[in-house]
């Protein structure tokens, strides 16, 4: 049986609507998903006993069953109990690039990974298609981290059409590390306060789903038109994360407009990323919030967006 290394890829929201509530208790959502190059790497081993063990040495990330990589080691294990009784356990070992509960979803995107990495260690053939059903089962964005690239996504963020590649901007990203925003609890807060304007019924939500994809927006991806792209940037889960975070909104407030062709929130934050149109530009933008915010526990990233979802780095 032969280990494998995965390059695990962290993704952007360009667009994030909420169209309404979904009888499982979720959201009806209309996204457009984006991978950058920042990414973690994960190493997927047989273990010498049935168990599955994480090692990460990001002293936020747990190594037991809470870990979303756990939990799809732990399915693959279900879902084919004869070879897993056959090649027994899996050993991962994390190593952590991406922030940590940051919107950028680097949880699902390990989650992809471990399910990639098991399809190829115990040979098992499964289609992307196949594992995408199958990541839908552990969360809502990992069937995207599976394929990346530039998607639309829709249902509950797991149901994906592809976009055309964007790959030529670079994007800034700032985190504050003392910040974190709870996923669920963004979404509460939302239906708490917008539910009034959701729409559940099957026509509804269908005609809001064909708004977007006929929108600017997407025309601006297929034309790759970076400025337009940056302009119609959306996220409606800022109207109750800035409120309840000042510190975020004044950070987005910080980027200097006139140097980035976009600011937004990404997915339920607390991450602001800005898209630039060249490697310098963003070093410079980096280093005019940087100089504006001297608070220590704000970070950045400078990296860029990407075509690729799970890659495969080597196998021994
Ligand atoms: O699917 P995932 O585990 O990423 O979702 C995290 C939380 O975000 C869910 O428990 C739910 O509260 C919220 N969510 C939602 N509707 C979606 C996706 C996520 O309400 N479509």
């Amino acid at each position: 049986m032969h280990s494998y290394s995965l390059i695990s890829p962290a993704k952007i929201n360009l667009y994030l609507e909420i169209i309404g509530d979904r009888p499982d208790g979720f959201h009806e959502l209309v996204m457009i998903l984006q991978s950058i190059e920042l990414a973690d790497r994960l190493d997927i081993k047989p273990s010498d006993t049935q168990d599955i063990y994480i090692h990460c040495d990001h002293p936020q990330v747990p190594t037991d069953e809470t870990n979303l990589a756990y939990r799809a080691a732990q399915l693959m294990c279900d879902v084919f109990p004869d070879v897993y009784a056959n090649y027994g356990g899996v050993s991962i070992k994390i190593e952590k690039n991406i922030p940590v509960a940051a919107g950028l979803a680097g949880g699902s995107g390990n989650a992809a990974a471990v399910l990639v990495g098991i399809n190829m260690m115990w040979e098992l053939g499964l289609t992307q298609p196949e594992l995408q059903e199958l990541a839908a089962k552990l969360g809502s964005d990992i069937p995207f981290c599976i394929s990346g690239g530039t998607a639309i996504a829709t249902g509950r963020g797991e149901k994906l059409d592809a976009l055309k590649d964007l790959d030529n901007i670079w994007v800034v990203l700032a985190k504050y590390d003392n910040i974190s925003v709870s996923t669920p609890w963004a979404y509460k807060t939302y239906r708490q306060q917008y539910s009034e304007s959701y729409v559940s019924d099957a026509e509804g939500i269908k005609s809001r789903t064909a708004k977007v994809r006929s929108s600017p927006l997407v025309h601006a991806i297929s034309y790759k038109d970076s400025s337009k792209i940056g302009e119609l940037l959306n996220n409606d889960l800022e109207k109750v994360v800035l409120p309840e975070y000042p510190q975020v909104g004044e950070l987005k407030s910080a980027f200097p407009a006139q140097d980035v062709l976009g600011t937004m929130m990404s997915g339920s934050g607390p991450t602001v990323f800005a898209l630039c149109e060249s490697e310098s530009k963003a070093i410079a933008v980096k280093q005019q919030v940087r100089t504006q915010i001297t608070d220590p526990q704000l970070n950045f990233w400078v990296t860029k967006l990407s075509s690729s979802g799970i890659q495969i780095q080597s196998s021994t």
